[in-house]
């Protein structure tokens, strides 16, 4: 078991981040790392925490008040028919829940039918827990969602789980009620379990977020899995959550948050209550401002790179997904084995910029470039006008 972890990819956002490490002065364009300030929610119950001196051990499953915040929020607000507390398990983060997750549902070789391009932690959890990764691709034309029929034609015998992100890293596609519905007439047809990443669930703009977990008997047969990290903003704080609502699976997934974390934080779960139970308007806040940072990008990008890359502004989350030109790429002097890559490095190390080269997302996303516009509007903007520097020196030569 020990070897095999040498089998498992570190994701080329690792990667990136870590030759971002070697450059001065740079435009951290490549992670989704809000910008923002945590919500003084947060903060004050954070501190009161401290204060009372909540520093010890705590339930594997998480503090009641923090579970009970949770599941009122998934019948509220997601629509998902949670029954009890008892039914929600607290995590590191999403990524904490993911792994968890993965590892209480797969049996060797099972197969997990994952969106491509998808965050890529995603596929190596899969294999980290003995599965394989299937990766679907999602149509450009059809706004980063699936066509409907690709899922039908990958399911095999070895299928178990569905997965889905909706809003979907990196691209933004949001899956509509209706394909929803399809999904959730396959995965009960086909008996699979669904696990649904809702990591973007507060940054739609166009469009609903829907959880197919609401969609009548879906909850029987989905793991809805969520985190705190972006809705508010404290992504190195680490607190997520996941609902189960079959007992047995629960207690398969409660040993493994057990033997990987003991409990999470005490301090970030007391703060989380805090965000829970206050005001959610840092929510609509951030998403205003995220909105206008995605157009305010886009639009920087015609002018900074013209003709450089193409794409539509997303629907959701907070990456700009665009497809690289190769010929104009060619003329930049920017080419390789990968054109994905060659671009990534090539803006990193003439412009400063952190991105994350498509391929890493998925076979399929090789020639796509993703930029994260999270990052403060003055971020931004010295990204891009770094960029055109950069291409109007390679122009000048
Ligand atoms: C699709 C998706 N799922 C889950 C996560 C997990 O986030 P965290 O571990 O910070 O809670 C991320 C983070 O970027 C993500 O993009």
């Amino acid at each position: 078991m020990g070897k095999f972890y040498d089998s498992v990819p570190v994701s080329a956002i690792v990667r990136i981040r870590d030759m971002m490490y070697t450059v001065k002065d740079p435009f951290r364009l490549d992670q989704g790392d809000v910008s923002f300030d945590a919500p003084d929610t947060f903060k004050q119950a954070v501190a009161k925490a401290m204060t009372e001196n909540r520093t010890h051990y705590l339930p594997t499953a998480g503090i009641p008040p923090l579970r009970k915040a949770f599941a009122k929020k998934l019948r509220d607000k997601n629509h998902i028919p949670v029954e009890s507390d008892e039914e929600i398990l607290v995590t590191n983060g999403g990524t904490h829940g993911l792994y968890a997750v993965f590892h209480a549902l797969l049996e060797p070789g099972d197969e997990v039918i994952i969106p491509d391009p998808e965050w890529p932690p995603t596929m190596a959890m899969v294999q980290a827990a003995g599965g394989k990764a299937v990766q679907v691709p999602l149509r450009e034309e059809l706004r980063f969602r699936w066509n409907i029929d690709d899922i039908e034609k990958a399911i095999t015998p070895k299928t178990r789980v569905l997965y889905l992100n909706s809003p979907n890293n990196p691209s933004g596609g949001v899956l509509t009620k209706e394909d929803l519905e399809r999904l959730a007439a396959i995965a009960t047809a086909k008996n699979l379990w669904v696990v649904s990443d809702e990591a973007y669930e507060d940054v739609v703009y166009r469009g609903e977020h829907v959880s197919i977990a609401s969609l009548p008997g879906m909850y029987d047969r989905t793991i809805p899995v969520y985190t705190l990290s972006k809705s508010y903003a404290i992504t190195g704080v680490r607190v997520g959550y996941f609902a189960i609502k079959d007992k047995a699976l629960r207690d398969r997934a409660l040993k493994i948050v057990l033997y990987t974390t003991s409990n999470v934080s005490s301090i970030a779960q007391y703060g989380a209550v805090g965000a829970m139970e206050g005001s959610q308007q840092c929510i609509a806040d951030f998403t205003t401002e995220l909105l206008f940072r995605r157009d305010m990008f886009y639009q920087g990008l015609q002018e900074a790179a013209p003709g450089m890359f193409s794409g539509t502004p997303p629907d959701g989350a907070f990456y700009a997904f665009v497809k690289i030109n190769p010929e104009v790429a060619k003329n930049a002097g920017i080419a390789g084995e990968s054109l994905s890559w060659a671009m990534a490095e090539y803006l990193i190390k003439n412009a400063r910029i952190g991105c994350v080269p498509g391929v890493d997302f998925g076979a399929n996303s090789e020639g796509y470039l993703r930029f994260c516009t999270c990052r403060s509007r003055e971020e931004l903007t010295g990204a891009l006008q770094s960029m055109k520097e950069a291409l109007s020196r390679v122009a000048a030569r």
